[in-house]
């Protein structure tokens, strides 16, 4: 159902590849919600990706850009300024890449030049994007800027590798820009923390389906979808969280501030009971 959330709003969204991209449900629900907006990804993306399905679907242009590079930036930018008459709403900021995660190198054997490379794409991204906001003057007042982060970010997370380290830079840039933006152009910068969900990205982390099993049991509400968080970062670009900045909002079915959880311990109970090691096992929920 859809509420007009975003009529007459413009935006650009970055990071949809296909259509379990957190990014792709976000341009659908945009899409629903009455917005306009433009949709970037990387060449080789737009190459392999599904993106002219979305485009179409949603009556989009596409613009390809790497994030990472300040010219494309500008260039998304400025044509979308062209395309649509004037400033943008709103931006997601829906990307990270690790190479040390892809190629399975542990976290005491990163390799340094990968680990530059997820940096740069995973957090620094987001402030290139900001700052070439601002600098263009791209942003209407009272716009919004939602990136995705992780958990990881705050708890170490088995397997998560530099991705936890990028997390956590790109949550301080939303909170630094976020001051600066909203001092200056009463702009929002929030990140918002989301559950494991089966993307491209995500089912890249070695033992995904394990942890998506751990953090269901652990959320009281399960794992977020896609979907679901494609609705909350609505209301975020919405005019009614107009006061919400410098945020890392968690998106995850409460896990981030559970210790244990009845049936995570069920889980665990069931392993120490087949590993047979006399240890007095009590399953009763209370
Ligand atoms: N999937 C999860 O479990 C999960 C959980 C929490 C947060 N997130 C975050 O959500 C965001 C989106 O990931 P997703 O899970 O939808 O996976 P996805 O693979 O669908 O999206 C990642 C996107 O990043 C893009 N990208 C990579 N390098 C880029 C660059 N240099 N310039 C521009 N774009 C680039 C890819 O082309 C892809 O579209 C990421 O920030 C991810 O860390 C994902």
């Amino acid at each position: 159902m859809a509420y007009n959330l975003l009529k007459g709003k413009k935006g650009i969204i970055f990071g949809a590849l296909n259509p379990k991209s957190i990014a792709w449900q976000v341009a659908e629900k945009a899409h629903e919600e009455g917005a306009e907006f433009i949709l970037t990804n990387t060449p080789v993306a737009l190459r392999f990706g599904e993106l002219d399905e979305l485009a179409k679907k949603t009556n989009s242009k596409v613009i390809p850009a790497d994030a990472t590079n300040l010219k494309d930036l500008e260039k998304v930018f400025t044509e979308a300024m062209n395309e649509f008459g004037g400033k943008i709403d709103f931006i997601l900021h829906s990307i990270a890449m690790s190479l040390n995660v892809r190629k399975g190198l542990k976290y005491d054997e990163l390799n340094y030049d990968y680990f530059q490379k997820t940096i740069d794409i995973s957090a620094l991204s987001f402030h290139k994007v900001l700052q070439t906001a601002r600098k263009l003057d791209a942003i209407n007042e009272w716009g919004s800027v939602v990136a995705l982060s992780y958990v990881a970010a705050q708890r170490t997370l088995f397997r998560y590798n530099d991705m936890a380290d990028a997390k956590a830079v790109l949550e301080s840039i939303a909170r630094s820009f976020g001051y600066i933006y909203g001092r200056d152009k009463k702009i929002r910068v929030n990140t918002v923390s989301q559950s494991p969900t089966p993307t491209t990205a995500g089912s890249g982390v070695k033992g995904f389906d394990g942890l998506m099993d751990f953090t269901e049991r652990m959320s009281p509400l399960g794992n977020a979808t896609a979907e679901e968080c494609a609705n909350y970062c609505i209301t975020l670009f919405s005019d009614l969280t107009k006061k919400v900045t410098m945020q890392n909002l968690y998106h995850d079915g409460g896990f981030s501030n559970m210790g244990m959880s009845f049936r995570a311990m069920q889980m665990y109970n069931k392993s120490l009971e087949s590993s047979n090691l006399g240890i007095k096992i009590d399953n009763d929920e209370d």
